[in-house]
């Protein structure tokens, strides 16, 4: 297997999600008027952004280009839903997604052939994506006071399950283009 034109590939993979999950924190920073919410997801977005550049950093230094991702994560993710409007849901939506690249990007740098750029990388965003989860989960506390913590939980279960049936058509379509690669 060519090892290098498949980090090219999943890590293009990775790089889409991070653009779009960059997409989906400025739709919340241009749906809200609070100014401490408004300041954190300022610091996320520049994270997420930073992350999609670390990934295509990895890309030029293995010698390619980063490959577009025409169905990725989170075109799936929007067939399930469309795109919500609320800040409940928009929150409960970000949770989710930051649950999946923190467990993704775990998985990887338990692997035994991680280079050591890569396990760099991935471990700079983990930093980040902790507080990424740390304050998304904050808020949804704070939205339990006017939302009802009933509310809260049944939002989240919801978009756990869409998120999860997302994430398996997402990966079955990686596979297949990963293992059309190894084939070459
Ligand atoms: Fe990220
Ligand atoms: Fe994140």
């Amino acid at each position: 297997m060519d090892k290098k034109a498949y980090n090219i590939l999943l890590f293009s993979y990775y790089r889409d999600a991070e653009l779009r999950g960059a997409d989906l924190i400025l739709r919340l920073i241009n749906r809200t008027e609070n100014l401490d919410l408004q300041e954190k997801l300022t610091r996320h977005l520049a994270d997420e952004t930073n992350h999609a550049w670390l990934w295509t950093e990895r890309i030029r230094a293995l010698g390619g280009d980063p490959v577009r991702i025409d169905d990725g994560y989170h075109r799936h993710l929007r067939r399930k839903d469309g795109l919500p409007s609320n800040l409940l849901d928009l929150l409960a939506l970000t949770y989710v997604v930051e649950e999946r690249a923190s467990k993704r990007y775990e998985e990887h740098a338990a692997r035994s052939d991680v280079d050591p750029e890569t396990l760099a990388v991935l471990k700079e965003m983990r930093t980040d994506e902790d507080w990424h989860l740390a304050w998304v989960s904050e808020k949804l506390q704070e939205l339990e006071q006017t939302e009802g913590a009933e509310k809260v939980s049944a939002t989240l279960n919801r978009y756990r399950a869409l998120e999860a049936e997302a994430f398996a058509e997402m990966l079955a379509d990686e596979q297949k283009a990963l293992n059309e690669l190894t084939k070459e």
